[in-house]
């Protein structure tokens, strides 16, 4: 057979393959493998009519189905399924589901998201799984935007490491092992840079702000072997990112040497016809994504005969065709799937999805993320005596805020229609009742609600005839739960108010235009503040929220994100002692919507630091988080204080844990560079490290920076070190008030 067939033997080099199996194919047969269709809809004529390349959002039932029919097809090249898998293996029922990216940045650790990514990996390989849509590299600018809990947060520097250490942690030992899933690069680039928040707007975005901050993180992966790139939705200058051949080619492909695959988002192709409306029909929606040098096109059907139009018309070549095709071959040549194409496995199914390996390493993700921001000392609470703990509040007891965003029935998959076994999430209330000292009271009342659901005005689905959702809009307070919530605190020595957004106020198209507590949650605080209980709020949201005063006067405040299956317990355990604070914010949080945006690395020049009627100082900044302990930097000392570009900027401060708790301590290294030829970001994160500190131990860190490091991006739109002066800022945050400043040169 495979003498007759070259392509099915692995023997010969994967080019030659790909080569022997593209003389095979027909025109429709490579247009086909260019698609990747939504298996919601009838996969029998994806197969055998349109020859699919690919396939997304497959139940189990789909997907054996799709195996099946492909295994009668003539040339029998195995499908490329993919899914959004992008805190665990989202929805597959039981599988482990970790916080959210934005929960796991907070605990800056390169080395544990790269284990999420295995553990990811692992349960992903074994159900059939080829390829995840993760991570996510935008930055976030504007808090407004709906998909702020799919990002590392706002520092370029910590997305790529974060992002890289994922992509390594999915990817594994290369692709030829069975446990290896493909990476993907999302969403290539610009795409957080919304206007008002809005998703999808049009980017108003220079190249040389591309090449300053959005991406860097891209390059880094790219360089380091991320296999696929998702294309994102916007436009910039008014061109789609889909056919932007500058990105695509000059940078991508051209300067970064990027041999991967790409892919568009949703409909990008078809969007150019029905949504930016730069494209007449699908032929010519086709023939210009075929010749931008797209591979995968995503869930738009139109480009099967658009793209066999525009060979025929021609305004696309068929070498073009081949070439995408080929770099798809690639893959599924590499991942072994013409020997092996990796269907789901009941025994390994069993084995990992969900295990208790996983739950372990998610517990340990979980604790590593939460934030403690405000302490006026009530925290820990004090482990003697008998006491009586409130846990009230809408996300108390709530397992979809809890998950967050692509989780389970959070909407994309309509497979599980009640998402994750219950009694795999642990609620905060879960938490605090497993594991409160004995003798201890744990009551609830759920106190407020957040949204009302109603019927989308605007019709029952989106012009590409998907659903569209209820949505959801901010009910008002209830006085009778908020009685019955003031009852419990009243009964108790303390409440823990955990209050924050809900699904429906997360996610794509939902950008919300406040950042406020939302429905009865702002009266709620404020009547529990009233009864003088001391009150530990946690915010449980996919985006930092502008909090009231009640929650600011408060004795504590805990950022939580959205803490994944486990985080129930790992806040109930902080709350109570038991572990250690050691997470640092990823993100900045506003005192008010209207200073958006908050981020820290933003450019000098403007005229004061404030709004007439506010401050722009953001409640909570980038990098901040506290301890249970104090820790205290002291002499801060630069080694090389003139160095050249080749060489590396040596460094150290003492750190001195000055209080009666240990602490994992984030020491944060910022650089300001002091003149330069262009506008740059007053500091940028450029390390950290870790330093765990026992009650009164000093250490002294060692720092190292190249000064290749100390870059800007130059008014030509070339990144280069300039000489000169610069300054080291080390310290527990982004915050100027709390960096150690220390000066250093570089010459020429
Ligand atoms: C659209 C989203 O923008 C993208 O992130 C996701 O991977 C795809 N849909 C597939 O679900």
């Amino acid at each position: 057979m495979s003498a007759e067939m070259p392509y099915l033997d692995p023997q010969l080099p994967v080019a030659e393959r790909v080569a022997d199996l593209l003389s095979r194919m027909t025109l429709p047969e490579k247009v086909g493998q260019m698609l990747q269709l939504n298996a919601k809809d009838d996969v029998r004529p994806m197969v055998e009519e349109m020859h699919v390349g690919s396939i997304l959002h497959a139940s189990p039932e789909k997907l054996a189905l799709a195996e099946e029919l492909v295994a009668r097809t003539r040339l029998r090249i195995p499908l490329l399924v993919a899914e959004d898998c992008i805190h665990g293996h989202s929805f597959f029922v039981g599988s482990t589901i970790f916080p959210t990216q934005l929960g796991m940045a907070a605990t800056w650790s390169a080395d544990l998201l790269e284990k999420v990514a295995r553990a990811t990996a692992v349960e992903v390989a074994a159900t059939g799984i080829h390829w995840t849509f993760s991570p996510v590299l935008c930055i976030t600018r504007d808090l407004r935007w709906g998909r702020v809990s799919e990002t590392f947060g706002e520092d370029p520097y910590l997305i790529g490491e974060l992002a890289s250490a994922m992509v390594r942690g999915y990817q594994g030992d290369g692709l030829d092992d069975p446990t290896a899933i493909l990476a993907t690069a999302k969403h290539f680039a610009g795409y957080s840079e919304t206007q008002g928040g809005r998703d999808a707007s049009e980017a108003d975005i220079s190249r040389r702000k591309l090449r300053s901050w959005f991406l860097p993180p891209f390059e880094r992966v790219a360089k380091e072997g991320c296999r696929t790139f998702m294309l994102g939705y916007q436009s910039m200058d008014g061109v789609p990112i889909t056919v932007n051949s500058w990105l695509l080619n000059d940078v991508l492909r051209g300067e970064w040497g990027y041999t991967g695959t790409l892919i568009t988002d949703w409909d990008n192709v078809g969007r150019m016809v029905w949504e930016q409306h730069i494209a007449a029909d699908y032929t010519e929606a086709a023939a210009r994504a075929i010749r931008a040098g797209n591979d995968m096109v995503m869930t738009t059907p139109g480009f099967f005969a658009g793209a066999q139009a525009a060979v025929a018309q021609g305004l696309a070549d068929e070498a073009q065709i081949d070439a995408a095709v080929a770099r798809i071959l690639t893959l599924k040549f590499e991942l072994g799937l013409f020997e092996n194409p990796r269907t789901p496995s009941a025994e390994l199914i069993a084995q990992h999805v969900g295990s208790d390996e996983h739950a372990e390493l998610n517990l340990e993700v979980a604790r590593r993320s939460l934030v403690l921001l405000t302490n006026d000392g009530t925290l820990p609470l004090p482990s003697d005596g008998t006491r009586t703990v409130a846990v009230v509040g809408p996300n108390a007891d709530d397992q979809h805020a809890q998950l967050g965003d692509w989780a389970g029935s959070s909407g994309q998959a309509d497979w599980l229609p009640d998402g994750h076994p219950r009694e795999m999430t642990q609620t905060v209330l879960d938490g605090f009742r497993d594991h409160v000292p004995a003798g201890w009271t744990v009551t609830h009342a759920r106190g407020a609600n957040i949204v009302d659901l109603i019927p989308d005005p605007e019709g029952d689905f989106f012009p590409d005839g998907q659903p569209r959702p209820p949505i959801g809009v901010p009910c008002a307070p209830d006085e009778a739960m908020i009685a019955e919530a003031v009852a419990a605190a009243e009964g108790a020595d303390y409440v823990v108010a955990v209050v924050g957004d809900c699904i429906e106020l997360v996610g794509e198209g939902r950008s919300t235009a406040t950042l406020d507590l939302i429905g009865g949650q702002v009266a709620l605080l404020d009547a529990l503040a009233a009864t003088g209980t001391p009150m530990v709020v946690v915010v449980m949201s996919s985006k930092p929220l502008v909090l009231p005063p009640s929650a600011h006067d408060a004795a504590a405040i805990i950022h939580v994100a959205n803490p994944g299956m486990r985080g129930g317990r790992a806040i109930a355990e902080l709350v109570l002692g038991q572990i250690e604070p050691s997470g640092r914010l990823p993100i900045s949080y506003a005192v008010h919507v209207g200073q958006q945006p908050t981020f820290y690395n933003q450019l000098p020049g403007q005229h004061g630091t404030r709004y007439a009627d506010l401050t722009q100082r953001p409640a909570f900044a980038f990098g901040e988080g506290l301890s249970y302990t104090t820790v205290t930097y002291d002499d801060l000392e630069i080694l090389t204080d003139t160095v050249t570009a080749d060489d590396v900027v040596e460094a150290r401060v003492t750190v001195r844990n000055t209080g009666s708790r240990p602490a994992l301590e984030t020491v944060q290294v910022y650089v300001h560079d002091v003149v330069s030829s262009v506008t740059w970001a007053e500091k940028e994160l450029k390390t950290y490290a870790h330093v765990q500190l026992e009650p009164g131990e000093a250490q002294v860190v060692e720092l190292s920076l190249p000064a290749a490091d100390c870059t800007l991006v130059d008014a030509d739109g070339v990144r280069r070190v300039e000489a000169g002066a610069f300054e080291l800022l080390v310290g527990p945050s982004s915050r100027d008030e709390a960096l150690l400043r220390a000066p250093f040169t570089i010459k020429v």
